[in-house]
């Protein structure tokens, strides 16, 4: 029983971290082998006893109503899951298609890992019976498209790593449950994410598409943002109307474009920013709005184009204002001497090894 409490502590505890829930599922693996078998039972009298144990498909791991069948090399979604099931693990094995009745009799299905498989087949009715879920996990995977139909339950969808070249607005229609969209490493061409895609998802917090193709920041993203990651793509420029009514926007990932401006009235769009994540991008100059901004505490520039800092483009005018929340600046790597820079334009920062100036190395 302990061993049991245990699991589902820890399931509560991936489930309050959700982006590193990799290895609760290991820990479970190693938990009492042997506990799905349906075999004889010696109990306590010693006399052997066939116990009719609850069913539990053949070679995975059941544990209360968590079924856990990753790594065994299947090729199709077992047909005897317990209905009862609230977490279903087919993580690491060779599924090749989710036909239309796989999860026909789940209803009570919270949690679906499909993660690394070879699916490139969702049957479009396939997650309809599952009214209750709330985490469905498709990363590593061939699906060319979302999924139709997703439960409107739905609050945490993974998608990294498959085939998608477009996010369709009609694919997150009213799903207005969802919170955490990990949607990265898809061959999204420039214009991969339709204008709108996301404006039904009216209590997103965090949206992450990270290595793609895409040449701007997505049109039309809720208000509830906040965090925004758009490392890796091939954006070119930073436009005040693409942040525009993202009052809870806290961190804001660009690291990694082609982002040659920043237009001036960003920042005032992102009142409560505290993180910026510019670096590895084309920038001639800092972006403006930083001394009027309040929350702002890390702006990692480095590795641009920047070739001056002039004295008001961190801190307020003047010598007494109290601004100082900058906990990391960077600005190494870029064609600007950091003798040039002078002291006073980082009057406002009290902790001076927030500032990582370094220098830069002609290659
Ligand atoms: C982006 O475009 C380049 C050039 O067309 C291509 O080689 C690359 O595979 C694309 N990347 C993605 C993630 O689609
Ligand atoms: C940005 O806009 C504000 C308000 O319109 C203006 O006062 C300021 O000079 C502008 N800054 C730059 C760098 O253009």
């Amino acid at each position: 029983m302990r061993s049991v409490c245990l699991s589902l502590l820890l399931v509560s505890a991936c489930w309050a971290l959700p982006f590193r829930q990799s290895g609760f599922m290991d820990f479970m693996m190693e938990d009492e082998p042997g506990s799905g078998d349906h075999g004889p039972k010696i109990q306590d009298n010693d006399f052997p006893v066939l116990v009719a144990g609850p069913k539990c498909p053949f070679r995975c791991q059941c544990h209360l109503r968590v079924i856990q069948c990753s790594d065994l090399g299947l090729k199709a979604v077992p047909e005897d899951i317990p209905h009862d099931t609230t977490l279903l693990d087919l993580q690491n094995n060779k599924i090749t298609e989710i036909k239309e009745n796989d999860f026909k009799n789940l209803k009570g299905l919270h949690a679906l890992i499909l993660v690394n498989n070879k699916i490139t087949v969702i049957h479009a009715k396939a997650l309809t019976p599952l009214t209750k879920l709330q985490r469905l996990y498709l990363s590593k995977n061939m699906l060319k498209d979302v999924p139709a139909n997703m439960p409107k339950s739905l609050q945490e969808l993974r998608i990294h790593e498959n085939q998608i070249t477009k996010f369709k607005k009609a694919s997150f229609q009213g799903m207005a449950h969802m919170i955490v969209m990990e949607l990265g490493s898809n061959p999204l061409k420039s214009a991969g994410v339709e204008p709108s895609a996301f404006s039904d998802l009216k209590r997103v917090s965090y949206i992450r598409i990270a290595d793609t193709n895409i040449t701007e920041i997505p049109k039309g993203l809720p208000s509830s943002l906040s965090e925004l990651h758009l490392d890796g793509n091939k954006i070119t420029k930073v436009t005040a109307d693409s942040l525009k009514g993202l009052k809870q926007l806290a961190k804001l990932g660009l690291s990694y474009n082609e982002i040659s401006s920043v237009e001036n009235g960003t920042l005032a769009n992102v009142p409560h920013l505290r993180e910026l994540h510019l670096d590895n991008n084309g920038l001639t100059s800092v972006p403006a709005g930083l001394p009027d901004h309040k929350y702002i505490q890390v702006v990692y520039l480095h590795s641009n184009k920047i070739a001056t800092i002039g004295t008001e483009d961190f801190c307020p005018p003047g010598f007494n204002t109290k601004k100082a929340m900058y906990s990391g600046i960077s600005l190494f790597s870029n064609p600007v001497s950091y003798w040039e820079i002078q002291p006073v334009t980082f009057r406002c920062v009290f902790d001076r090894s927030a500032i990582q100036l370094g220098n830069y190395r002609k290659k």
